[in-house]
C-alpha cells in the first residue's frame, strides 16, 4: 500500500502547488466583485441626457448583456443578414433603452443639440430594432419599420443633407456639427458604424463606402505631429476639432486644436466597429459590391483603417502616464503645448482606448495580439480598474461640458459607459482565447 500512497501524496502535493500558483497569477481585474459591471451601470442609469451619451450607453449595454447581437459576435451577420432581435426586449436591455431613446417620427433618431451625427450613436441600436420579431402582444415600442425608417431618414440625411467640410478642392467631409463646419474626432464613434452597419442591412456598397471614406478624411484633416516628453515626435494622433474658419468669433461654440485622449479614443473605437462590421465578409457578397457603378473594395478599406489605427496608437504607447493615476492623460500635445496644463490622468479616455485595443486583438490578432500592445492594454486596464470606486463610480475623468476639456471631474455618463466597454472588450477577448486566456497566461 505505501507506494500507492506515497504517489497520491505526491499527486496531492503537485495538485496544491498547481492551484497555489494559479492563485499566485494576477488575476482578471473585472472579475472581482467590486468592480461588477452591475455597479458602473447603475451609478450611470439617472445622469444619461444627452445624444451621444444615450448611443454609447446603449451601445456599452449591448456588449454587455447581448454580446451575440453586436458586430463583435463570432457571427455578427448569421447567414449573411442582421441577427434577429426578440419581441420582447426584457433580456436585451440596451436595445430597451434605445428604443425608449428614439424619436422614430423625426428626421435624425433623437435631438442632437445642433449635430446631426451625435444622433447616428442610437443608429446601429434603430437598425437591430428593425430586425425585430413581430410581436403577438401589443409591443411595447414602436414597429420594426418605424425603426427601419427612422434609421433610413438618419442615414440619408447624413448622406446627403447635412452640412460639409472641406478638406480641399475636390474632397469635403461631412461636417460634426450643423453650423459652422466643424470636424471632431468624436464623429467616428457616432457615424462611420452605423453606416457600416446600415450598408450592410440594405446592402448598399455606398453606405459601406461612405463609412470608410468618412473616417479617412477626417485622418487627412484631424491627424498631426506631437512632441513628446523625450523630445522625440510621432505623428498619427488626431487634434480635437478643426472649424472652418479656423478662428471663431467669440461665443460661436466649438473649437479645440490641442490632442484630446478621449476624442482619439472615440476616433479609433469607431474604426474598429467598422473593421468588425467589414471582417466577416470574405468569400461572399459584400467584397463585390456594387451599385450604381459604384464598388466597395474591402480587403483595401480594411488596409487603410488598419494603417490608420496603428498610426494612432504608435503615437500613444510613446505617451508618458498622467501624475501617479498611471492612466493616459487627458491631452497628448506634450510638456510643450498650453494643453499640459490640463494633462491629468484620465480613467475614461483610457478605457475606451483600451477597449479597442482587446477588440483589435480579437479581430485581426496577426496586427494587434502583439506584446507591444497587449503589454500596454493590461497596464491600462489595470490602471481603470484601480479607479473604479466602490460604488461603481469611474473617476476621474475629462469633463465634457466645454471644450476643450480643461478639468478633471468624479464622474461622467459617458466614462461610465466606457468602462463597461472595457468590461465586455476585455471578457470577449479572454473568452476568444479560451482557457489560456481564463488562466490569465
Ligand atoms: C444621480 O444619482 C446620484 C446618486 O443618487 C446623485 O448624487 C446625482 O445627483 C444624480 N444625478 C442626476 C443628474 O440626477
Ligand atoms: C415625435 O414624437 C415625440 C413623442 O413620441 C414628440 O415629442 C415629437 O414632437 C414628435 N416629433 C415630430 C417631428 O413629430
Ligand atoms: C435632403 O436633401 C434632399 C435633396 O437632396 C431634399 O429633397 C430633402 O428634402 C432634404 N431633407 C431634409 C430633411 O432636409
Ligand atoms: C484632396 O484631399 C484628398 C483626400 O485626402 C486627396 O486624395 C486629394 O489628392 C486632395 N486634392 C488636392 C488637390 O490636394
Amino acid at each position: 500500500m505505501a507506494p500507492i500512497l506515497q504517489l497520491s501524496t505526491a499527486a496531492l502535493s503537485l495538485c496544491v502547488s498547481l492551484i497555489a500558483w494559479l492563485r499566485s497569477k494576477p488575476s482578471n481585474p473585472f472579475s472581482t466583485a467590486d468592480i461588477e459591471p452591475f455597479h458602473i451601470s447603475h451609478y450611470l442609469s439617472n445622469n444619461t441626457i444627452r445624444s451621444w451619451e444615450q448611443g454609447v450607453w446603449t451601445q456599452a449595454l449591448l456588449e454587455v448583456h447581448n454580446p451575440e447581437l453586436t458586430v463583435f459576435a463570432t457571427n455578427p451577420f448569421p447567414h449573411g443578414r442582421l441577427p434577429m432581435v426578440p419581441c420582447d426586449l426584457h433580456s436585451v436591455p440596451g436595445l430597451a433603452s434605445a428604443a425608449a431613446y428614439t424619436q422614430v417620427n423625426g428626421t435624425l433618431l433623437c435631438d442632437g443639440g445642433g449635430s446631426p451625427a451625435d444622433p447616428a450613436s442610437l443608429g446601429t441600436q434603430a437598425v437591430l430594432l428593425s430586425s425585430r420579431d413581430p410581436c403577438q402582444t401589443r409591443p411595447a415600442f414602436p414597429s420594426a419599420e418605424a425603426f427601419r425608417d427612422a434609421a433610413k431618414s438618419q442615414a440619408e440625411y447624413l448622406l446627403h443633407n447635412a452640412t460639409k467640410f472641406h478638406i480641399n478642392e475636390t474632397h469635403a467631409a461631412t461636417s460634426h456639427r450643423d453650423e459652422p463646419p466643424e470636424l471632431w474626432g468624436d464623429f467616428v464613434y457616432t457615424v462611420p458604424p452605423f453606416m457600416a452597419y446600415y450598408g450592410v442591412a440594405v446592402e448598399s456598397a455606398e453606405y459601406l463606402d461612405y463609412a470608410v471614406r468618412e473616417c479617412q478624411l477626417y485622418n487627412e484633416a484631424l491627424a498631426t505631429d506631437v512632441r513628446l516628453a523625450s523630445g522625440a515626435q510621432c505623428s498619427g494622433l488626431w487634434r480635437h476639432i478643426v472649424s472652418e474658419p479656423r478662428q471663431l468669433p467669440k461665443d460661436v461654440c466649438c473649437t479645440d486644436p490641442y490632442v484630446w485622449l478621449t476624442s482619439n479614443a472615440w476616433a479609433i473605437a469607431g474604426m474598429t466597429r467598422v473593421l468588425a462590421s467589414l471582417k466577416p465578409w470574405t468569400t461572399t457578397r459584400l467584397r463585390s459590391w456594387s451599385d450604381d457603378g459604384r464598388s466597395f473594395d474591402r480587403d483595401a478599406a480594411i488596409a487603410s483603417l488598419t494603417n490608420i489605427i496603428k498610426d494612432m496608437l504608435n503615437c500613444l504607447i510613446l505617451q508618458t502616464r498622467g501624475d501617479d493615476s498611471d492612466l493616459l492623460k487627458n491631452y497628448l500635445d506634450g510638456p510643450g503645448s498650453a494643453s499640459s496644463a490640463w494633462a491629468f490622468g484620465d480613467a475614461a479616455g483610457t478605457a475606451l482606448v483600451t477597449s479597442a485595443v482587446y477588440r483589435l486583438a480579437t479581430l485581426l490578432p496577426e496586427v494587434f495580439a502583439k506584446p507591444e500592445y497587449m503589454t500596454w492594454a493590461d497596464r491600462n486596464l489595470f490602471a481603470v480598474a484601480k479607479h473604479v470606486h466602490q460604488d461603481g463610480r469611474v473617476g476621474p475623468v475629462a469633463q465634457i461640458n466645454g471644450v476643450p476639456s480643461t478639468k478633471a471631474v468624479d464622474t461622467t455618463s459617458e466614462g461610465q459607459s466606457m468602462a463597461l466597454l472595457l468590461y465586455a472588450a476585455r471578457r470577449d477577448f479572454l473568452r476568444a482565447r479560451g482557457w489560456l486566456g481564463r488562466l490569465g497566461l
